[in-house]
């Protein structure tokens, strides 16, 4: 990392025009740099917004298409964000000369065609997990969908040109790769990755991986099955409204619930929620109604258990834990991504793009801003990247 271009500062950002690609340039040791943007018109990508839902078939935009990028000669040397110290939102760095990562023998070398976010990349860039992290600096990103540029020795089925999406990380706190998503290129194990289902787009599929194997592993681990009841605390983040998704689509339950806040319930209802609770209005323990599973994915464990029928199971994803319930931290694996695919592909689970999104490469610091609120709809997209 030879150069280390500085973010503009939330108060200097607050003080800019809107953004516009044409416009950005940085100076740097007296000289002017200007990054190539795709055109504004490839972010025009309401159809795949949350609020209509129109999220599935045939949506894919110009934008989040591969095109060019399967024929474009790997460089040494990329853009990234960066940083070389844990804090808030401004050690971000966009830095133009990071390396590009090597391939090891079982990874491929995927041209990142879109990112999203994920709390833990906020968590971790804060070092809440800085015992068990690499080492700095670190480029942040989980969650990757993009095309295979280069393949390792031992790569037994991905080849250059596959359109892959993946979460890069497979344990997520133990020692996650020093280079992610949030880069032009990212190495990632071909066991990590399945291809893109056909029918979504990157932007869709950068949604997926991270928050979609977490919401099966913490069903599969209450054994979750056809015919049971389950209450998921906050139905409308990236984890929750697939939790829904795959509840009532894919695990066949007989009744699901959920929390959001008032001008959230039509929405998770829309997602397969029979039962919408307000959270501003009304405490979800004191209803009557007790559930199988409740899948707490905002950190309510201690009341989570008060709504769980005898013998049922609370899963908690996040804060302290109170028994019965129990945590755990999700496993990245394609496998689970390739046994999802058709449900994604028939268009029982939709992928879902907060409204505020995608966020295009040069506002990443924004769009942890804006995941750190605590107030996103399902998941924050970076695209395009250059
Ligand atoms: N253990 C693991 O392996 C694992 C894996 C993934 C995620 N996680 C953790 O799980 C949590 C959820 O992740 P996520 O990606 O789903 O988060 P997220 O998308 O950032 O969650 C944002 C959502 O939370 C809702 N919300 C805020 N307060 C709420 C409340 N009191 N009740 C119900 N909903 C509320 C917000 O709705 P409003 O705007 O309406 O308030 C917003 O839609 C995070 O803490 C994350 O770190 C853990």
């Amino acid at each position: 990392m030879k150069s280390t271009i500085p973010a503009p500062t939330s108060q200097l950002r607050n003080l800019l025009p809107p953004f516009s690609p044409a416009a950005v340039s940085f100076s740097f040791r007296g000289k002017t740099i200007k990054p190539s943007f795709p055109s504004t018109s490839s972010l025009k990508t309401t159809s795949f917004r949350y609020a209509p839902l129109r999220v599935t078939a045939n949506s894919q935009s110009t934008a989040a298409t591969a095109g060019t990028a399967k024929v474009a000669a790997v460089p040494s040397e990329m853009k990234a964000w960066v940083y070389g110290e844990y804090g808030s939102v401004d050690v971000l760095k966009f830095d133009e000369k990071v390396a590009v990562p090597e391939v090891k023998e079982d990874q491929v070398l995927i041209k990142v065609i879109a990112a999203a976010l994920n709390p833990v990349d906020a968590k971790r860039r804060q070092g809440k997990f800085k015992a068990t992290d690499s080492p700095l600096p670190t480029v942040p990103g989980y969650d990757v969908a993009g095309v295979v540029v280069k393949v390792g020795s031992q790569v037994k089925e991905l080849k250059e040109g596959d359109e892959v999406y993946g979460n890069i990380n497979e344990k997520a706190l133990e020692g996650p790769k020093q280079f992610g998503s949030f880069a032009e290129y990212t190495a990632v194990e071909e066991k990590l990755l399945a291809l893109k289902p056909k029918n979504i787009d990157f932007v869709q599929a950068a949604g997926l991986p991270l928050a979609i194997e977490t919401a099966y592993e913490g069903l599969e681990r209450t054994g979750f099955s056809e015919g049971k009841s389950i209450l998921v605390l906050n139905g409308a983040g990236g984890v929750g409204s697939l939790v829904i998704q795959l509840a009532k689509h894919v695990f066949g339950a007989s009744k699901v619930a959920a929390t959001a806040s008032t001008g959230k319930l039509e929405f998770v209802k829309s997602l397969g929620a029979e039962l919408a609770i307000d959270y501003t209005k009304e405490n979800f323990e004191d209803l009557p109604e007790k559930f199988d599973v409740v899948y707490d994915a905002i950190g309510q464990c201690d009341r989570a258990v008060k709504a769980v029928k005898e013998g049922g199971s609370v899963v908690a994803l996040t804060g302290a834990v109170t028994p019965p319930g129990f945590r755990f931290v999700v496993t990245s694996n394609g496998e689970v991504l390739k046994k999802l695919n058709p449900y994604l592909e028939s268009g029982k689970v939709k992928p879902v793009v907060d409204p505020k999104g995608p966020f295009p490469f040069s506002q990443v610091a924004e769009a942890f801003s804006y995941i750190e609120t605590n107030h996103a709809t399902g998941k924050v997209v970076i695209h395009p990247i250059p």
